[in-house]
């Protein structure tokens, strides 16, 4: 064998390895989700007056999100471990929420977060929205 393909075999089989490495740790709010949420939300969701209550900037999210009903919707949490679509957090961020705007909020409406990073959102609470 060519020491050409020995390298492609090395890569891939480095590549699959990473891959069950990921699958096997679950997403973490600290590491995974509150970067997404400090770059894109905490400047109104933060501060001395965050928007509804909730505080999104670093080292805040966390405890707002799993201890906290929401405010529009009072019969839903922000989040439920393993079910997004009975958390109304994911529904503020996939944009099916009937009260309020989408998030995150512009000055001119809504945007949607990159699709990655809502796949991320969604499986964090899918896998039971661990700290
Ligand atoms: C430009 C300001 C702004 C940005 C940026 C923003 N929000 Fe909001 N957010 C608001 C306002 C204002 C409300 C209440 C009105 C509404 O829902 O439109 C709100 C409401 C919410 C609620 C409902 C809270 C409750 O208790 O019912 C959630 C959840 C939320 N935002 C999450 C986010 C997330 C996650 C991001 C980032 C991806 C984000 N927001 C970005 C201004 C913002």
């Amino acid at each position: 064998m060519a020491r050409k393909d020995l390298l492609v075999i090395a890569t891939i089989g480095a590549a699959v390895a990473a891959l069950a490495v990921r699958a096997q740790t679950p997403l973490s709010y600290a590491k995974d989700v509150e970067p997404i949420f400090v770059k894109a939300c905490a400047n109104c969701h933060g501060g001395d007056n965050p928007k509804k209550g909730l505080d999104l900037s670093s080292g805040k999210g966390y405890a707002d999100l799993t201890q906290h009903k929401s405010q529009e919707s009072p019969l839903m949490a922000l989040v439920k471990p393993g079910d997004p679509a009975g958390s109304y957090l994911w529904l503020k961020v996939s944009h099916t929420a009937l009260e309020g705007r989408g998030m995150p909020r512009t000055l001119f409406g809504s945007k949607k977060l990159p699709q990655t990073e809502l796949d991320t959102v969604r499986d964090w609470i899918i896998q039971g929205a661990n700290p």
